[in-house]
């Protein structure tokens, strides 16, 4: 096994990231960049707001390999005249750069990581593994058209601890492997967390549709719709707080 792998328990099946130690994948190789704009982009909506003018705030919880980040980037590029958009991610066990590079070796025709995305990335890694208070790797893209800006906050440790980082968030990508696998991801102390970040109208969207996920958001106050999941999955969840 490749020991950068090694010390954050991954295996490589397919030319896909797989994590030892909750037993679940990063993302399928077949579909998965289809899958993250079906479930996150267009589950949340957020191909009507790009026509809006504030700015909007998105909050991940799972950065893995950034996909969500890239789809997310990639129909931001190509909106007309998008509002600036403001990215949150935390993530507790950062891929090395070798890893995320499968991303690029999955999905060859799309825009992802570049080495100077990757450098930056691991500098920023790296100083957090000599200090934990070194936690936020920032990064921005310019729309090729206009004044708006795409700006990447992504803070590395436990959820418990980097979700207290986050602003207000407007639109919730719930992304933190399976919750029987991952119970921590999905405790109703980072639900609460997440309630305490979001507004009236802020929304979310997850592939799971387990039944304590909806008991547990609709107690803080969200009104959940069950949704088809992509392809042959039956149910997903988004929701509006109200
Ligand atoms: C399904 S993966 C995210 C996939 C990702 N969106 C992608 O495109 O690769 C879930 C992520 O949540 C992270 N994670 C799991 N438990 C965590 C915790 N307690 N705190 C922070 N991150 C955690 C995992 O390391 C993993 O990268």
């Amino acid at each position: 096994m490749d020991p950068n792998n090694e010390k954050v328990g991954i295996e490589m099946k397919d030319g896909v990231p797989v994590s030892l130690s909750f037993d679940d994948v990063y993302f399928s190789k077949e579909g998965g960049w289809d899958e993250s704009r079906y479930v996150f982009v267009e589950g949340n909506q957020i191909p009507n707001v790009l026509s809006e003018i504030e700015v909007v705030s998105i909050g991940e919880l799972g950065f893995g390999t950034g996909l969500n980040l890239f789809v997310t980037l990639d129909l931001w590029l190509g909106a007309e005249n998008p509002p600036s958009l403001e990215y949150f991610s935390l993530e507790g066990f950062p891929l090395p750069k070798e890893t995320l590079l499968t991303l690029n070796h999955s999905f060859p025709d799309k825009p992802l990581w570049t080495e100077t995305l990757l450098n930056s990335y691991e500098e920023q890694f790296q100083k957090w593994e000599m200090n934990p208070n070194e936690r936020e790797w920032k990064t921005q893209f310019f729309h090729p058209k206009g004044k708006a800006k795409f700006h990447v906050h992504l803070f590395f440790g436990d959820v418990g601890v980097c979700l207290d980082e986050f602003p207000i968030i407007d639109f919730w990508y719930l992304d933190g492997f399976s919750p029987s696998k991952n119970p921590k991801m999905w405790s109703e102390g980072t639900l609460s967390k997440l309630r305490n970040h979001s507004k009236t109208g802020t929304r979310f969207a997850t592939f799971t549709a387990a039944g304590f996920i909806r008991r547990n958001l609709e107690g803080l106050g969200f009104h959940i719709q069950k949704q088809k999941g992509f392809g042959k999955k039956r149910e997903m969840l988004t929701g509006v707080l109200r």
